[in-house]
């Protein structure tokens, strides 16, 4: 594990940032950037005396707000975006101003300040509507079919130009479905407050046949900082698991978990199957190179969800 070292985390009281900076702020010193649209200081609730955390509240969309920063860091973690998917089918601009201007901000910051080491956040929608399953990282043409999407892709061409540019060394990860504590949107977090109003029914978008594979927050972040640790060059990195867990299995191994029986799943049929516009039916990716990297994940797709739908559903009665 990484020790010592000054790390800024961007959208570090969100959902994987929060469980980055609690990980990590025991034993380096974490400044966690966020604006509190999506975040909240109870998920940084493991923060004590003895970690070194400090924590400021600013939106990557202002430039001039990067020059409150320190100029000393090792290491940026970039997480801060708009994570929402969806949200791009009805407002074109939001994952633009984020996610893309965000991004280059944040890019911008660390060469003015000669800063070296970028983790970045990109996700499995680069691939769109891949027809190679498991999609592995040098698939191509990558057409994403939604903003996020398009905005991720962007994203990783900014950090590989920067890179051959600049020298700043981009670590490149694509999720999957990242589950888990602390998560505040999703599908498992949707189920839990739908259920949570009407015991008796479920809508399910889409026909719940959409499959998708899911990883931990921890094998998520451990595996971020397994390759940071073991590799010297920028590179594009898958992060899922090996095995897929469909929508309805997820709201059965939910409905087990509230010890609610006898739910009717109500599907919605959304469009072509998929839960929106936007939303890619089957997703996988290959993990045959972060294996490569020595990564092994502790839990399999279905456990991730078993384990993240105790963990969401136990802090949101909490
Ligand atoms: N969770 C997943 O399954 C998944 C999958 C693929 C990629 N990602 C990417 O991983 C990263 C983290 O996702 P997450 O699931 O933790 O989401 P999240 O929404 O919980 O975290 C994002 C954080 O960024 C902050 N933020 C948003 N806009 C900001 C702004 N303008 N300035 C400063 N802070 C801002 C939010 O307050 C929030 O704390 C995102 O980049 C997301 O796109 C997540």
């Amino acid at each position: 594990m990484i020790s010592d070292e000054k790390i800024l985390i961007t959208g570090g009281a969100g959902f994987i940032g929060s469980n980055m900076a609690n990980l990590l702020s025991g034993s380096n010193s974490v400044t966690v950037l966020d604006d509190f649209s999506g975040g909240t200081l109870k998920n940084l609730v493991e923060r004590s005396d003895k970690n070194d955390l400090k924590i400021m509240r600013g939106d990557i969309r202002n430039r001039d707000f990067f020059q409150k920063l320190d100029d000393d860091y090792d290491l940026v973690v970039h997480l801060a975006a708009n994570s929402d998917v969806r949200a791009g089918s009805e407002d074109t601009e939001t994952d633009m101003q984020i996610n893309v201007i965000g991004t280059h901000n944040v890019l911008e910051f660390m060469r003015k300040k000669d800063i070296k080491q970028i983790l970045f956040s990109s996700s499995s929608t680069v691939y769109g509507e891949a027809d190679i399953i498991p999609t592995p990282e040098n698939y191509g043409p990558e057409l994403p079919i939604s903003l996020y999407g398009a905005s991720k892709l962007a994203n990783e061409g900014y950090l590989w130009s920067y890179y051959h540019y600049y020298g700043i060394r981009p670590l490149i990860f694509r999720f999957a479905n990242v589950v888990g504590r602390n998560s505040t949107h999703g599908v498992i977090h949707d189920f839990v407050l739908k259920l949570q109003k009407n015991h008796q029914e479920l809508e399910i978008l889409g026909d719940g046949s959409q499959e998708k594979s899911y990883i931990h927050v921890d094998d998520c972040i451990n595996a971020m900082l397994h390759v940071y640790e073991n590799s010297e060059k920028g590179d594009i990195i898958n992060l899922g698991n090996d095995q897929r867990t469909s929508v309805t299995t997820i709201a059965k191994m939910l409905c087990q978990e509230m010890g609610l029986k006898d739910v009717k799943f109500k599907y919605t049929g959304g469009v072509e199957g998929r839960g929106w516009k936007g939303d890619v039916k089957v997703a996988q990716l290959s993990t045959e190179k972060i294996r490569k990297y020595g990564y092994v994940n502790r839990l399999n797709s279905d456990e991730s969800v078993r384990l993240a739908v105790k963990e969401i559903y136990g802090q949101m009665v909490h």
